[in-house]
């Protein structure tokens, strides 16, 4: 039975996947080279870190441990810039409504994200309220694909791993989920997310009854 859902955060509750996107964008166009919407892909759930390396090893480029420290950081700044503006406004297609249908029931609600500004994202959408527990990148040490982040959630609310389920904009989450032991909701498109066990393009409309049947 399930009794904890673990939501991810950027491509799932809020739009943020597409400002970490600009963000590495404008550092590879600075280094001389370009990355498509599909290599993004790859980067989604991927710490701050790896996803550097993996953007570096594409293009080509070697650095030093201290200019990718630099690199790092003037991304981040980059991406801060970005999510200033957000407001409540920008809260993904069908979360509040779908946050009060689980108020309606006995499931609790955690936070599973590799992301170090996670709640500070939350808090600037005013939905940190909502979470019993929250797992972010200040919490673990490996990121998607490792289970680790879902399960520390798992561990958070007091359930088993089986007793939770994955809410995963990226391959990579998705991947982390199955490590873990769980079952998996994609949120995008079934072609992407091929491992996942229903895949709707955002919760719209969607009924938690509905998906419990179907995964
Ligand atoms: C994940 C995103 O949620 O957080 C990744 O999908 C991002 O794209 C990762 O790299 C780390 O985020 P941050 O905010 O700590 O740089
Ligand atoms: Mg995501």
């Amino acid at each position: 039975m399930i009794k904890g859902f673990l939501f991810d955060l950027d491509g799932v509750i809020v739009e943020t996947a597409i400002f970490h996107y600009q963000a590495w964008r404008r550092m590879a166009n600075e280094l001389g080279f370009d990355i498509s919407e599909e290599f993004n892909e790859k980067l989604k759930g991927i710490s701050r870190t790896e996803s550097l390396e993996i953007i570096l090893m594409h293009g080509g480029v070697e650095l030093s441990e201290e200019k990718k420290v630099e690199l790092a950081t003037k991304k981040n700044e980059w991406y801060l810039e970005l999510v200033s503006q957000m407001t409540e406004k920008d809260i993904l297609e069908g979360i509040p409504e779908f946050f009060e249908q689980i108020k309606q029931t006995d499931i609790k609600i955690g936070l599973g994200s590799v992301s170090k500004n996670a709640k500070m994202i939350l808090e600037r959408v005013g939905l940190i309220d909502q979470f019993d527990i929250i797992i972010d990148g200040t919490k673990i040490t490996k990121g998607k694909p490792d289970p680790e982040v879902f399960l520390k959630g798992a561990e958070e609310l007091r359930f088993r791993t089986n007793e939770c389920l994955v809410f995963e904009d990226a391959v990579a989450g998705i991947q982390a989920a199955k490590n873990a032991g769980m079952k998996a909701v994609g949120i995008g498109k079934p072609e992407i997310l091929t491992q996942a066990d229903v895949v709707y393009p955002n919760l719209e409309g969607v009924k938690i009854e509905e998906i419990l049947n179907t995964i």
